[in-house]
């Protein structure tokens, strides 16, 4: 389940109508899928083939869908990130700048774990979210951000798109931003 860190304070909520509450005041999406539906096999699996993302989408299909109708996603796939990814080391330096996007940014975990960094409103100022398999969030357009993994470096999530060619990000140097 998602743990939030308020950086400016090092503020710690995990109580999960807390994380909730926090995440709804901020705008922020934030939902659960069955972490159990996803086959045992896939559970701890960070390199996959085309068939194995393929089988993780129709596992989840009915949860898409329901997502999809309710905001608009057009298109979705799998990301699949661990030590096994050529220049993980290179592609997380990449990650780590906060940017925006003129959509929203959509992720379904469903194996590893992964933090989103986020700039909230006001005096609440730059906050982690620590997620985990089963936490669905969405940072909403035009929000301060950046992903990255956890120190265990083994993620698989479900993305999705409203439109995959609109989907660019800009690079923002924020001087409110508070690196740990
Ligand atoms: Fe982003």
């Amino acid at each position: 389940m998602a743990q939030i860190r308020i950086r400016n304070t090092n503020e710690r909520i995990e109580d999960q109508e807390q994380v909730k509450a926090f995440l709804d005041a901020q705008h922020v999406l934030f939902e659960h899928w069955e972490p159990a539906k996803l086959p045992v096999e896939l559970r701890e699996k960070f390199a996959l083939n085309d068939e194995e993302k393929a089988q993780i989408l129709s596992v989840y299909d009915e949860e898409i869908r329901d997502l999809a109708a309710r905001r608009g996603y057009e298109i979705w796939d799998v990301i699949s990130l661990s030590d096994a990814t050529p220049n993980i080391e290179e592609l997380l330096k990449k990650f780590e700048q906060v940017h925006t996007h003129t959509e929203d940014e959509i992720r379904a975990i469903v194996a590893g774990k992964g933090i989103f960094i986020i700039k909230g409103e006001g005096e609440v100022g730059y906050f982690d979210v620590e997620l985990e398999a089963g936490d669905v969030i969405s940072v909403p357009e035009n929000t301060n951000h950046f992903f990255t993994l956890m120190d265990n470096k083994q993620i698989v999530a479900v993305r999705l798109f409203i439109e995959k060619d609109g989907w660019i990000a800009f690079n923002v140097e924020d001087p409110e931003f508070i690196k740990a």
